[in-house]
């Protein structure tokens, strides 16, 4: 697999220096991708899987620090019970799975969302994987579940204003809000990838994304490659960042 992302002509194009830290990435489009096949919607999402597979490899043998995925919503619950629950299963199946490997590639796996509204069994499983790979000092992989941007912004404003009943000193100010945020161990992304081609944030990373580099592409998640990883490396690599600046003119 090493050899396989090594020697894609995209590989040498990217400059090993200047690598996002941070890649979010809005894993859409499992549903289409089951539809064109005539196949039920779990397909998809099964299919899913193998690019989250691909795509985590891909950013820890590349030396990308931290990466977060969106692998289930707060509104992802409007979705039928049945889907619901298949979901729920594949992604018990992945941690128990996918544990060896990576511990095998040094990854260290972490949660963001309200967690505590998960199904006890799920909560269980991914306790256990986060601690298993507590010791691994590659990339933190982070996956966003039962996660809403908005969701995290009030329980990050309750948590404060909890903090400056105990501490009227306490100050107001953007860092305070970052340090209550579900990501406050996290630095922001720099560069967010959708896929399937919708061009909204869908109440993933709000506060965190303001200046994310964005990158659409229409691929659904499931077609997904290595190679689609590695361009909109490429591609964000090639973007000035001015942050509100003027930048070097
Ligand atoms: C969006 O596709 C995808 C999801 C709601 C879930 C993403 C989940 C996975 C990739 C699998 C589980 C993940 C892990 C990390 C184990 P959609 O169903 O909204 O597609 P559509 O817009 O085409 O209907």
């Amino acid at each position: 697999m090493t050899t396989a992302l090594t020697e894609t002509p995209l590989f040498s194009e990217i400059d090993r220096e200047r690598l996002p830290h941070h890649i979010a990435i809005i894993m859409d489009g499992n549903g289409r991708w089951a539809r064109k096949r005539r196949l039920p919607r779990i397909a998809g999402h099964r299919a899913g899987i193998r690019a989250v597979r691909n795509a985590v490899e891909a950013c820890a043998r590349l030396g990308v620090p931290y990466l977060t995925l969106y692998a289930f919503s707060i509104e992802n619950w409007k979705r039928p019970h049945s889907e619901v629950k298949l979901l729920m299963q594949l992604l018990r199946q992945y941690l128990k799975k996918e544990i060896g490997e990576l511990n095998q590639q040094n990854i260290r796996l972490g949660v963001i969302g309200r967690v505590r509204e998960l199904e006890p069994p799920v909560q269980r499983d991914l306790a256990r994987a986060i601690e298993k790979t507590r010791r691994n000092t590659g990339l933190r992989l982070t996956l966003a579940l039962n996660y809403g941007s908005r969701a995290e912004l009030v329980d990050a404003v309750r948590a404060l204003a909890r903090h400056l009943k105990q501490d009227g000193r306490v100050s107001v100010d953007e860092a305070a809000i970052s340090r209550h945020l579900y990501t406050r161990d996290l630095p922001d992304p720099d560069l967010l990838i959708r896929t399937s081609g919708e061009m909204r944030l869908s109440n993933f990373l709000l506060w965190q994304a303001a200046y994310a580099e964005l990158w659409v592409t229409q691929t659904l998640w499931p077609d997904f490659t290595q190679n689609d990883l590695l361009q909109a490396i490429i591609d964000y690599q090639k973007r000035e960042r001015r942050y509100g600046g003027l930048g070097l003119r």
